[in-house]
Parts: C-alpha cells; sequence; structure tokens
C-alpha cells in the first residue's frame, strides 16, 4: 500500500510516528506493507524533527497527482486551495482521510458527493474531539438510534483556559499563551477562543447525529473572550463550573450552537478538565452514553487519522455517510445558560 501525506506539521508527524511505532500491528490488519511514498509540505528545506529519508518530500501537489497512490491523508489545514487538491484526488479515485474540520464544517456535502460518485472512501474521525473515536461511534456503533441529543465540550484550547482559570487560579492570558506553547491551539487562536473551532465539530456532530445537511451559517456561537476570572470565581464559589459546550438537539427541527455553560460541580461534563474532549451522546434505544479523550496533539491526533487509513484500505466502498434533506433550525438566543 502506497500513502501520501499532505502536511507534515503537528499531525503529519504524529501520523508517521504512529505507522513507524506499530508496523508490525498496521501491516498485519492490512495485510502488506504500507510505505508513506511522498509528504506535500510548504516549505521543503525545512528542518524537522521527524525522519522522511526515503520519502519523496514536494512543494507541488500535482506531483503526487500523478503518483502511483492508494491514498492520500490531508493533514495540512485550509479552506478553499484544500478543497480543491481534496477534489481532484477523489475524482483521481483515490481515497482520502482528513482531519480539516475547516473545511469539512464547509464543504463536506459536496466532497461527499463527489467521493461517492467515484467509489472511494472520505474518512474524517479525527476532525472532531482529535483522538475520542466519536465519527464512527455516531455513524456505525449508534445507528439503530434516533438520536435526540449530542452535546460536548470539543475544543481542547478553550477548555484547558477554562480549567486553568477555575482550577488554578490563572489570568485568561496566561492559560492562553500556555494552550498556544503546548500545541492545543491552532496558528492563530482566534478561531478556537472565539467558538468557530466547536461551532465547525457540532456542526458535523449534528449532521451524523440526526442525518441531516447543516449549513454553518445558520448556527449561532459565542466564544470565551469576554469571560472574566470574576465570573469563573463567583459560578466556583456557588458551586458552578463554566464549560464551552457545542450542543445539537433534534425533535421536528434542529437546535443548535455553541455557547459556554455552567454546570454544577456534580455534574459530569464539569469533571472534563484541560485539554481533554467528551461528548455526550442520547439515543432512544441506548439513552445517555458519554465519549471522553484527548481533544488535541500529535499523536492522539494521528491515532484516529492512522485508524481511518486502515479502514480505507481495508473495508469495501459502501458510499460515504450522505445526508439527503437540509436541517429546519430553530435556534434560541445563545446566552449564558446553568445546567
Ligand atoms: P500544522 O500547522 O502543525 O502543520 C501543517 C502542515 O501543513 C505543515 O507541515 C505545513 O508545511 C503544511 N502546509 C500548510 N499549508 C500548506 C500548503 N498550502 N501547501 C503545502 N503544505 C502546506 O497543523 P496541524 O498538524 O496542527 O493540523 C493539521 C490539520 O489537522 C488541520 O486541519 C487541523 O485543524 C487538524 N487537526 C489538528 C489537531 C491538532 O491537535 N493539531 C487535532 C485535530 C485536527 P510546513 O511544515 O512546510 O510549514
Ligand atoms: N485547536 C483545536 C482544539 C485542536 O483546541 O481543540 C483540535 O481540533
Amino acid at each position: 500500500m502506497k500513502i501520501a501525506v499532505l502536511g507534515m506539521g503537528t499531525v503529519g508527524s504524529g501520523v508517521v510516528n504512529v505507522l513507524n511505532t506499530n508496523k508490525n500491528k498496521i501491516e498485519s490488519l492490512l495485510g502488506e506493507e504500507v510505505t508513506v511514498t511522498h509528504v506535500l509540505a510548504k516549505n521543503i528545506d525545512k528542518a524537522r524533527d521527524i525522519d522522511l529519508s526515503g520519502i519523496q518530500l514536494t512543494d507541488k501537489v500535482e506531483d503526487i497527482y500523478e503518483a502511483d497512490i492508494d491514498a492520500v491523508i490531508e493533514v495540512m489545514g485550509g479552506i478553499d486551495n484544500t478543497y480543491e487538491i481534496i477534489l481532484q484526488f477523489l475524482k483521481n479515485r483515490i481515497h482520502v482521510v482528513t482531519a480539516n474540520k475547516d473545511l469539512l464544517a464547509e464543504r463536506i456535502d459536496d466532497l461527499v458527493a463527489v467521493a461517492n460518485e467515484n467509489e472511494v472512501h472520505l474518512n474524517y474521525e479525527a476532525s472532531v474531539a482529535g483522538g475520542v473515536p466519536i465519527i464512527k461511534t455516531i455513524e456505525n456503533s449508534l445507528n439503530a438510534n434516533q438520536i435526540s441529543e449530542v452535546m460536548g465540550i470539543l475544543n481542547g484550547t478553550t477548555n484547558y483556559i477554562l480549567t486553568k482559570m477555575t482550577v488554578d487560579g490563572w489570568t485568561y492570558d496566561d492559560a492562553l499563551e500556555d494552550a498556544k506553547a503546548k500545541g492545543y491551539a491552532e496558528a492563530d487562536p482566534t478561531n478556537d477562543v472565539e467558538g468557530i473551532d466547536a461551532l465547525r465539530k457540532i456542526v458535523l456532530l449534528s449532521r451524523l447525529s440526526f442525518n441531516k445537511k447543516v449549513d454553518i451559517k445558520d448556527v449561532p456561537s459565542i466564544g470565551i473572550t469576554k469571560v472574566e476570572s470574576e465570573d469563573i470565581q463567583i459560578a466556583k464559589n456557588l458551586g458552578y463550573v463554566m464549560k464551552l459546550v457545542g450542543i445539537g438537539k433534534y425533535s421536528d427541527s434542529l437546535s443548535a450552537s455553541v455557547e459556554p455553560i455552567f454546570f454544577k460541580a456534580d455534574h459530569q461534563l464539569a469533571s472534563v478538565n484541560y485539554e481533554k474532549n467528551a461528548v455526550y451522546v442520547i439515543g432512544n434505544a441506548v439513552g445517555e452514553t458519554m465519549y471522553y479523550g484527548p481533544g488535541a496533539g500529535s499523536l492522539e491526533t494521528a491515532s484516529a487519522v492512522v485508524s481511518d487509513l486502515i479502514d480505507v484500505l481495508t473495508t469495501p466502498v459502501k458510499g460515504n455517510f450522505a445526508p439527503s434533506e437540509k436541517a429546519v433550525i430553530q435556534n434560541e438566543e445563545v446566552e449564558y445558560q446553568y445546567y
């Protein structure tokens, strides 16, 4: 099996690490050797911590369009240009694995349509909650249920900041700097702290949970930039903990949002701390379920990406999940809430 990796930053290097470290296990699942033949990066002269010997490192995606590969892993980020690149691979009938929630939240239905036309996989487990296997859980393991609610702490950076402010008494600015240094935040953390990253993730989870197309423009979000240390401490003294949460609820219409919520300290989501993510899903057969784990990080995210790779290389294509109808959205105004 030959694959190309587009992007060799935090996640891309994690993918190469996991493929090397767990080579025997992965190859026993695939039944043959898996080789990264090409890597796309922006700056091919950059010094890298990862050994790429034997791999063709290029800054020209055209080199990879023409290569003999079975699948491509897109972990470079970006929306418009990356959309065109993924589209080209799908049209060339190459399976695609991506972690790119920014792109998927805007264009997943278009990409899935092309993947299905060309009978290839488009897998995206790492795009929501990093290493927590929530996409395949909702799509496959919970598919016997009518899901009424999906709710979660979906952004590691904001959860890290809020935890540092609540538990350790840090200021917002110090906690944000630390989240950046630890690699949880995006290169520009605006989307993390303004709730846009969590918004993208709740759009993807709502689409899967309720089998509806969800237009990101219909879903309101607020972030944590206006949260004061004082608010957090007053709430703490009253027995509440603030979390930034994405919520999707469906009965006849969809209500979805991202907003800071004060949880009673004994609520299960209140104890999800630092960069960890957690997702609650309620199904009419299974009842309440919760999934917890690392929402970001190199190896943690690569765990989901490589699992997707194994899946695309071993599972026959039966059509990627494709809702036919658009959700009717009925949202209440987004404001601070107490649970
Ligand atoms: P990084 O910024 O660490 O790495 C991006 C990589 O892509 C770099 O190697 C960069 O090249 C390359 N790249 C960027 N733009 C281009 C371009 N136009 N052409 C060619 N190469 C390009 O990002 P991450 O690894 O953190 O994230 C990758 C993706 O995974 C994003 O979509 C992100 O949202 C998603 N994700 C990240 C998680 C995380 O924990 N980091 C968790 C879940 C999802 P160069 O090295 O030369 O600069
Ligand atoms: N910046 C994101 C977060 C990375 O903090 O959750 C994972 O998507």
